[in-house]
């Protein structure tokens, strides 16, 4: 499929999703929105797509946030809308998935920018990324589920302090808080990403996907993690990879997982 604002690239189990308009600091507009839920339902569904990596294309941004010139004359109700949409499309969507999406932040992840790495499963930073929630500085809130993961992931008090001043912090203060996991060079955020991807990819990713539902159940509201992971648990028994993986350790040997 040809897009116009993001590249997809597969390659050796991971594709590798650059969200591509650097001269607005790849800022998201409503088709880059689209494009990247057909970007990642598609990898998704992709059986030869084990990990999806997402980063920004340039030296500077990952996300520098929803692409303001968009809103700046929306109604209440289009607001509302804006943010409901964004949220079915990526950020809920990305969530849900059950192919493990890692976010390489490269450079400012601002508002929606930052909304995405948090929607994503984990996140690695250059030590040049700096992340914050500018969105009270517009007069407006975090809409992308910005409210509800900062304070998931970093704390409460530390995501009221973002929030409201609207500041932004360093790839090292981020590490401190939680809020990614790990921080290296430039040059080296992709291949350290690949790294982590190529671990992730020696296991079942039936099982893989499983986990993620078990894990996301605590975080949902009227969910119960611990029924989850019972039933999730469950399920495993009924897979082709468990067989495989059960089979191959007492056969002391490396499971060939049939996977997707
Ligand atoms: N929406 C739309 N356009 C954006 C954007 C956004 N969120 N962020 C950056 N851009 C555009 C700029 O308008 C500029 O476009 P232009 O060259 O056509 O004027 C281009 O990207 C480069 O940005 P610029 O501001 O010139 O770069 P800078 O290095 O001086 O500053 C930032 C970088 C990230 C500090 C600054 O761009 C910024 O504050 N962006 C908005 C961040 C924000 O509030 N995000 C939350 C949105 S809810």
């Amino acid at each position: 499929m040809a897009y116009n604002n993001i590249l997809s690239k597969t390659e050796d189990g991971i594709t590798t999703i650059t969200i591509n308009r650097p001269s607005k600091l790849n800022a998201l507009n409503k088709e880059t929105i689209q494009e990247l839920h057909e970007g990642f339902k598609a990898a998704d569904a992709d059986a030869n797509t084990k990990v999806i990596i997402v980063t920004g294309s340039g030296e500077k941004a990952f996300v520098a946030g929803a692409d303001i010139s968009e809103f700046a004359n929306f109604s209440v109700e289009n607001g509302g809308k804006l943010a409901a949409k964004g949220q079915e499309l990526l950020f809920d969507f990305i969530e849900n998935l059950q192919t493990p999406v890692i976010a390489a932040v490269n450079g400012f992840a601002l508002g929606g920018g930052l909304e995405l790495a948090m929607a994503s499963h984990f996140r690695v930073a250059s030590d040049n990324a700096k992340m914050g929630l500018p969105e009270v500085s517009l007069g407006v809130i975090p809409g992308y589920g910005g409210t509800q993961r900062l304070p998931q992931l970093v704390g409460k008090g530390r995501a009221m302090e973002m929030v409201m001043t609207a500041g932004m912090i360093d790839a090292e203060t981020a590490k401190n808080y939680g809020l990614v996991n790990h921080v290296t060079t430039q040059e080296e955020l992709l291949p350290l990403a690949k790294k982590i991807a190529s671990k992730i990819m020696r296991n079942s990713t039936v099982a893989i996907g499983k986990a993620i539902k078990a894990i996301n159940a605590n975080y949902k509201d009227g969910e119960d993690g611990f029924k989850e992971e019972i039933k999730q648990f469950g399920a495993c028994f009924g897979t082709e990879d468990f067989k495989e993986g059960t089979t191959a350790f007492l056969e002391k040997r490396k499971a060939d997982f049939p996977g997707k």
